[in-house]
């Protein structure tokens, strides 16, 4: 569960979001206080600062302290209030008290005394009630002396607004996360949902189904590249099973032949009392028929594992030219009951290779010169260098192939139809050549004209050139 991309995102979503959330109230929040606290300010300053140049007007109509006495009983407003909230009150510079606001002597009350210089103090102190007042305390010169003036203003409305904007953040903070949260599942679940759609259409597909695709085209910008590349591998996928199936149905097709002929062959002999040379005839018959089945077996053993890569290649220096005359020579006798000649010329030329593989190709080819030739034909089996390769040239002169049919002989079990009637195989000798010289990192090409001949050419790397 916790691996789920849509809980990493809600739950990093959230994180984030209650950062950024938390950071922008405590800014919000001290902005409004500054504010808050700044408008008192201003009131407090200015009613200083007026209380003190009133005083200085009055100084010149006779002595400061009468003037000033004179001054607060004529104070009106909240500051005629007794414990209003609004007070004023003015020291000599030792501190002691020479008037006061009727809202503190009312009450026979008083301010903090905070001696202060000509610039002033602003303080958080408690008021007369007891309750936090915001107080500016400032010394002027009179010709009589020096003065302070001070100002306080209850606290207690910027209080309430600042626990107002408090109380109010606290209660929007989980509906907001709450419907920050929502609205990040909502998004993750839309923006994962053509994810969702490519799995489900991966789902659907099974063993039996390789053939559906995925519509890459209702997929957005970011899976459609998966959704295709899943196809492509599909595709692979596909072949290759089909591959497999033809494979599977082409071998046994191939081993009913043998087998059926075994088993006709048995069953005639056993219907009756036969002589000793019936027997005979018969046995040797389905001896021959039983060759014919462990070659076609082996051939599929061979290419198997060759596909499963099973056999690891014994790689060495291999001299093509004594490996091609090898098997020239071994060919030759058989060749030659058919009137078919096989030359060979070229140098001497190594490769690092697999002998036994190279011997398999290079016999296959040469059989299958001398096999579909005309009698009175010939073989030219040529080893040469060419480049970084070593080159072998199989040249025949027998029936050729079509070209229709030079893209086919490759496959395993093809044959062409009228080898099939005229000859005996099992179609699998040029797709183990193909798959052998493949594995030496070689390359094969044929060149055939029908009824004048076939030129397959095999490439191997030479040694050196093989990583
Ligand atoms: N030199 C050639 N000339 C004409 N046709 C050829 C030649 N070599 C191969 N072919 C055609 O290609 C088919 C496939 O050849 P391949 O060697 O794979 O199988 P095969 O010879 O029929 O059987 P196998 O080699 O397994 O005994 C042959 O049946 C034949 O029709
Ligand atoms: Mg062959």
């Amino acid at each position: 569960m916790f691996n789920s991309i849509k809980l990493k995102l809600i739950i990093w979503s959230l994180v984030l979001f209650a950062l950024v959330f938390t950071g922008l109230e405590l800014t919000l929040y001290y902005k409004l206080e500054g504010v808050a606290i700044g408008f008192v300010d201003s009131h407090i300053s200015s009613e200083v600062g007026m209380l003190a140049s009133l005083a200085a007007t009055e100084e010149k109509h006779g002595q400061l302290e009468p003037e000033l006495y004179e001054i607060t009983g004529a104070a009106s407003g909240e500051y005629a209030d007794m414990l209003s909230g609004r007070y004023f009150q003015i020291l000599t510079h030792d501190g002691e008290i020479v008037t006061n606001s009727p809202s503190l002597y009312l009450a026979d009350a008083m301010l903090p005394i905070v001696i202060p210089g000509a610039e002033g103090v602003y303080d958080i102190v408690d008021g007369p009630t007891g309750r936090p007042i915001r107080l500016f305390s400032k010394a002027f010169e009179f010709e009589a002396g020096t003065y302070i003036f001070q100002a306080g203003d209850t606290l207690d409305d910027t209080n309430l607004l600042l626990s107002s904007f408090r109380k109010m953040i606290l209660m929007a903070y989980p509906l907001v996360f709450f419907v920050c949260g929502l609205g990040v599942f909502i998004v993750t679940r839309l923006a994962l949902g053509p994810l969702r759609l490519f799995s489900e259409k991966v789902g659907e597909i099974t063993e039996e189904k390789l053939d559906e695709r995925v519509d890459a085209s209702l997929m957005c910008t970011e899976v459609r590249p998966l959704a295709e590349s899943f196809n492509v591998m599909l595709g692979s996928l596909e072949n290759s099973f089909d591959k497999q199936k033809q494979f599977l149905s082409d071998a046994s097709h191939e081993l009913r032949t043998p087998t059926t002929i075994i088993k006709s062959y048995c069953d005639i002999t056993l219907s009756r009392n036969r002589t000793e040379e019936e027997y005979r005839a018969a046995i040797t018959k389905m001896g021959s028929a039983v060759n014919r089945l462990s070659e076609i077996i082996n051939r599929i053993l061979v290419i198997s594992r060759l596909d499963s890569k099973t056999v690891q290649l014994k790689l060495r220096e291999v001299d093509v030219f004594g490996v091609v005359q090898d098997v020239v020579n071994l060919l030759t006798g058989a060749a030659e009951t058919k009137g078919i000649d096989i030359i060979l010329s070229g140098t001497e030329v190594s490769v690092c290779g697999d002998k036994e593989g190279l011997t398999e190709v290079f016999t296959n080819l040469v059989e299958n010169g001398v096999k579909y030739n005309k009698s009175g034909g010939r073989v030219d089996v040529s080893v040469a260098k060419e480049g970084e390769n070593a080159v072998v040239v199989i040249r025949d002169t027998g029936i050729g192939i079509t070209t229709e049919d030079q893209a086919k002989v490759f496959d395993r079990f093809y044959r062409v139809d009228t080898s099939r009637e005229q000859t005996v195989g099992s179609g699998l000798g040029l797709a183990i050549v193909s798959s052998i010289i493949a594995a030496h990192g070689g390359r094969l090409e044929l060149e055939s004209t029908e009824g004048v001949g076939s030129t397959f050419k095999v490439y191997l790397p030479e040694i050196g050139s093989v990583a």
